[in-house]
């Protein structure tokens, strides 16, 4: 979902700013641009297209300067255009700025600027804010204040957003206070990298990775006026902010690809010891339990809760599927799952011991954040599970547990899944543990899931039987999933990483629910995948095997080692190892991303971005 960097210091601002938006890329966009700015003169160059497209203008058209500002877009105003892309210039080139979000009052602003003489060039709904600021800077001059200082540009900016409605993250150029850059967030991140004699902007870490690792993450309503020497943050209500610094964790490694091709692969790798990461220092012997450190509640303010929502979007929103069961099962708390954009409008009846849970990898999904924020609003207890530290949601919420699986940088999910899993596994037994759960229950779940590490490297095995089951498959224009209990989710899972990464139409359902409706889908063309591991109902998923079987429907088995008996029933089987049913999630999983990767990729496929989507959907 688009991005944003900058650059003010003594180096080539031009170097930064492309790395950086490299880097962004994950985020998915459609066209690129920056400014660079030298003395007086920023220069501007744009495009739709890749980054490197405008690596390769800049090449052709090289621009020296050591501030800037750079932005891929992600257009929802005004189509994915040359002209359109960012950055927009305001006035007669006094501002020149780029912009993350949607400026939802931009269409009475931008009559009410014609009317003042500025002309429009772009279809988009940011320009409106470059002409503002612009405005303003002149009526600012018109007092008598001084062009060339950062006071009356600070000023402008102020003016200009009280007039704005919608949300922004934005990063401003000033053509008479060469080595000003102003950044203004509502709504889309934005981090500052603090160097030495220099300062760097971006919509998330990963471009400061290697380049510092002191950052201020901005909150909502606040303005940074950066210059290479000087960071000062203004909040709109609450005036001068003392910069919170914070380190950042991730360092260059977390950002290379290694031996893989893809960083989806990379991170399905990955997840033996993401697994690990998100029980490090959390298994509590002692008490047969689990420990947090983020929590920030007590023991008899969460005995009290008597009803607990978990709201997600997407991939999170199936994890938390998995966690109303394992939650239900351990700690007998009643559970409902909401997706964010629902709960966020839908009101539902909720009491001073209801507890909210945001799960979320990016920490900055807008319907999540918009949800956490309305129950915080009417004074529910909010917690994150959340894997990107200092994101948005991670700091609104009242406290939380961190995924601690490193950057997701495929768009399509896949260890935050698994790190999710684990992170409710140990909320179901720390919860459980406060209320009916037994202490031997306690130790039996406590190494169960010391064993899990071991059990996913064991899992990753099953890729070469995934590769040809894929080679069989890849022509499927759909997909049936299906699963029964814990392992429901994990159906729905599957479908949305085959469907999010080579574009083929994929549902996931109950086992059960075939006969209701579904089960008309079936022909020999439509393949039904089927994650059916050892458990008390495996009888009952092995009928609907059957029902599917005897419409000459292709079933792919996802069943446990030594099930010899459903190669009678399945065209082909991937086995993976037998772990109790509340942990197979954390197996079943895995053979499924695995299965979307190898068919994405044989369907030519681009599966780090995949098309209309990005990494986090900051925008509702
Ligand atoms: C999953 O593969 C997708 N990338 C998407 O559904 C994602 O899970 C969803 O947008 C939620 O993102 P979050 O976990 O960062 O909030
Ligand atoms: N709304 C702006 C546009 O359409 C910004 C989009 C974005 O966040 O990239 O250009």
């Amino acid at each position: 979902m688009c991005g944003i960097v900058g650059y003010v210091g003594s180096k080539s601002a031009v170097d930064f700013l492309l790395e950086g938006l490299y880097r962004l890329e994950y985020r998915g966009y459609d066209s690129a641009g920056l400014a660079v700015q030298q003395d007086h003169q920023i220069a501007i160059r744009k495009k739709t297209g890749r980054v490197g497209q405008l690596a390769d203008l800049c090449e052709r058209q090289p621009v020296t300067g050591t501030f800037g500002i750079g932005h891929t877009r992600w257009a929802t105003h005004g189509e994915p255009s040359d002209i359109n892309s960012h950055p927009h210039v305001g006035g007669n080139g006094e501002v020149v700025l780029v912009h993350n979000g949607v400026i939802e009052n931009y269409s009475i602003l931008r009559n009410q600027l014609r009317e003042l003489g500025y002309v429009f060039r772009t279809g988009t709904d940011t320009e409106v804010v470059a002409h503002l600021v612009a405005h303003h800077l002149f009526e600012e001059i018109k007092l008598g204040a001084n062009p060339g200082e950062i006071k009356t540009c600070l000023r402008a900016v102020e003016s200009a957003l009280k007039r704005v409605k919608g949300t922004y993250g934005l990063a401003m150029l000033f053509r008479d206070v060469p080595g000003l850059l102003i950044a203004a967030r509502l709504g889309s991140p934005l981090v500052v990298g603090i160097g030495r004699g220099e300062h760097y902007l971006s919509s998330d870490a990963g471009p400061l990775v290697g380049r510092t690792e002191e950052v201020v993450y901005l909150s909502d309503h606040e303005i940074a006026v950066i210059t290479p020497h000087e960071l000062q943050i203004i909040h709109r209500d609450a005036g001068t902010q003392t910069p919170s610094v914070r380190t950042l964790e991730q360092t260059t490694s977390d950002l290379d690809l290694g031996d893989f091709d893809h960083y989806m692969l990379k991170e399905i790798y990955e997840q033996p010891q993401t697994v690990e990461n998100a029980l490090r220092g959390r298994l509590d012997e002692d008490e047969a339990s689990a420990k947090f450190g983020g929590l920030n509640m007590q023991p008899q303010e969460l005995r009290r809760v008597d009803r607990i929502i978990l709201t997600a979007c997407g991939t999170s929103w199936h994890a938390a599927l998995v966690g109303e069961y394992l939650i239900e099962e351990f700690a007998r708390i009643p559970v409902e799952v909401e997706y964010a954009s629902e709960l966020r409008y839908r009101n539902p009846p909720l009491t001073d011991r209801t507890m909210i849970f945001a799960i979320t990898q990016s920490g900055e999904t807008a319907d999540t954040l918009a949800a956490l924020r309305e129950c915080k609003r009417k004074g529910h207890p909010t917690l994150a599970i959340c894997n990107v530290v200092g994101s948005t949601i991670a700091r609104e919420a009242d406290g939380g547990i961190y995924l601690h699986a490193g950057p997701e940088i495929g768009v399509a999910s896949t260890k935050a899944f698994t790190s999710q899993v684990t992170v409710l596994t140990l909320l179901a037994l720390f919860l459980g543990r406060m209320r009916n759960l037994s202490y031997p229950a306690g130790k039996r779940i406590i190494g169960h899931l010391r064993a899990m590490p071991e059990k996913l490297r064991q899992t990753l095995g099953c890729h070469a039987a995934v590769k040809d089951i894929a080679q069989k498959y890849y022509q499927a224009e759909n997909f049936l999933y299906l699963g029964r209990l814990y392992n429901f989710p994990v159906a729905l899972e599957g479908a949305l990483k085959l469907k999010e990464i080579s574009y083929i139409h994929a549902e996931g359902y109950p086992a059960a629910e075939m006969k209701h409706g579904p089960i008309a889908l079936v022909d020999e063309d439509t393949p039904s995948v089927f994650v059916v591991p050892r458990s008390n109902i495996y009888p009952k998923v092995v009928s609907n095997m059957e029902e599917i079987k005897a419409r000459r429907g292709p079933i792919i088995a996802i069943a446990c080692e030594g099930d010899d008996k459903i190669a009678d029933l399945a065209d082909d089987v991937i086995y993976v190892p037998d772990v109790d049913e509340y942990l197979q999630p954390l197996v079943t999983a895995i053979p499924l991303q695995l299965l979307a990767y190898e068919i994405a990729l044989l369907r030519g496929c681009n599966v780090d971005r995949p098309r209309n989507l990005a990494k986090s959907v900051t925008v509702e």
